[in-house]
């Protein structure tokens, strides 16, 4: 059932980024694996960007054990612009100032790392009772599509909890939280039905995975408040939504927007080579050199 949205705009965003990162191990052994560069920006300014460009002006980045190279990444840097100013490399100073003038950063640590959904409760005390945005700061969404936006859409329309969706081969579902959705007439969003996190692909309901995007009511506070480890014995996410999913009325109800762009888990050591090869050869300033050495590389791999 579609709801009456009675409840604020939204405007904030939680950034999660306390992950252990050990799929990226030794590279995340000092530096948050949301810190690696994808071309030659850390992997959350893509990200901080994209919240920035969907209008939320309150960020908050949920930090781990290495939280100060995030922080001193969004920050400024006076000497280092002074040096960029006086030798006159505006274009590298402008890159520079561009990541402290993204917006109004906020950090958190998460303190022991139990979960994603541990990781959101510590949001609780500064979101407060309205809904809000999590962005996962190892998953780029590529920056020409409006996902975020759309979703946003979504939970404004229907007041409830909103994730993104995207199909991925059945034998992968295990690595995702997955969803069992069914159509909503008239609507290009999907309602639904049970969620569950990393299933085995022959219990899974669906290849539809969730994604790292998700505009959430604040009511799953309260819900992560008594959810218990689940998968992996971490606080899920995905369980917390599973219950809301069965709630009716206020705070009630998940819905989905089935994204079919270009996404990346850099997290992962293939989508992050995969990134930084896309992202590079569509900038103009590396993109011609690359793809021509990419074509020669490709013909060498054939004939090898
Ligand atoms: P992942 O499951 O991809 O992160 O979490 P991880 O645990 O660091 O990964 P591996 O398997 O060890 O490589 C998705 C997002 O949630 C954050 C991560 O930083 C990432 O952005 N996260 C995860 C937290 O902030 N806290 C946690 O306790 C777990």
């Amino acid at each position: 059932m579609t709801q009456e949205n009675t409840q604020h705009p939204v405007r904030k965003a939680v950034l999660p980024a306390a992950g252990l990162g050990t799929r990226f191990l030794p590279a995340t052994k000092a530096t948050p694996k949301e810190m690696l560069p994808v071309v030659d920006r850390p992997a959350i300014q893509y990200v901080v960007q994209e919240a920035v460009d969907a209008g939320l002006d309150d960020l908050l980045v949920i930090t781990g054990r290495s939280k100060r190279a995030l922080e001193d990444h969004f920050d400024r840097i006076p000497s280092l612009e002074d040096q960029l100013e006086a030798s006159g490399k505006d274009k590298l100073l402008e890159a520079v100032q561009h990541a402290s003038d993204l917006g109004d950063l906020h950090y958190l640590r998460q303190g022991d790392p139990k979960g994603l959904g541990h990781a959101v409760l510590r949001a609780k005390t500064h979101v407060g009772h309205e809904p809000f945005a999590v962005l996962l700061g190892d998953d780029l969404i590529d920056e020409k599509e409006t996902l975020l936006e759309d979703m946003i859409k979504v939970q404004e329309s229907t007041g409830a909890t909103v994730v993104a969706l995207m199909e991925v081969p059945q034998e992968a579902i295990s690595a995702y939280g997955c969803a069992d959705v069914s159509v909503v007439e008239g609507q290009d969003y999907v309602k639904v039905n049970r969620l569950v996190e990393k299933p085995k692909p022959e219990e899974a309901p669906s290849n539809l995975a969730i994604i790292g995007r998700y505009v959430l009511h604040p009511d799953v506070f309260e819900v992560l408040e008594h959810t218990g480890p689940g998968a992996g014995d971490e606080i899920q996410l995905t369980d917390a939504l599973q219950e809301l999913a069965g709630r009716d009325g206020e705070g009630g109800g998940v819905y989905g927007v089935v994204f079919r762009g270009r996404r990346y888990d850099t997290g992962d050591k293939l989508s992050y080579l995969k990134a930084n090869i896309t992202i590079a050869s569509e900038r103009e300033d590396l993109g011609p050199e690359l793809r021509e050495w990419l074509v020669e590389f490709a013909k060498g791999l054939e004939t090898a």
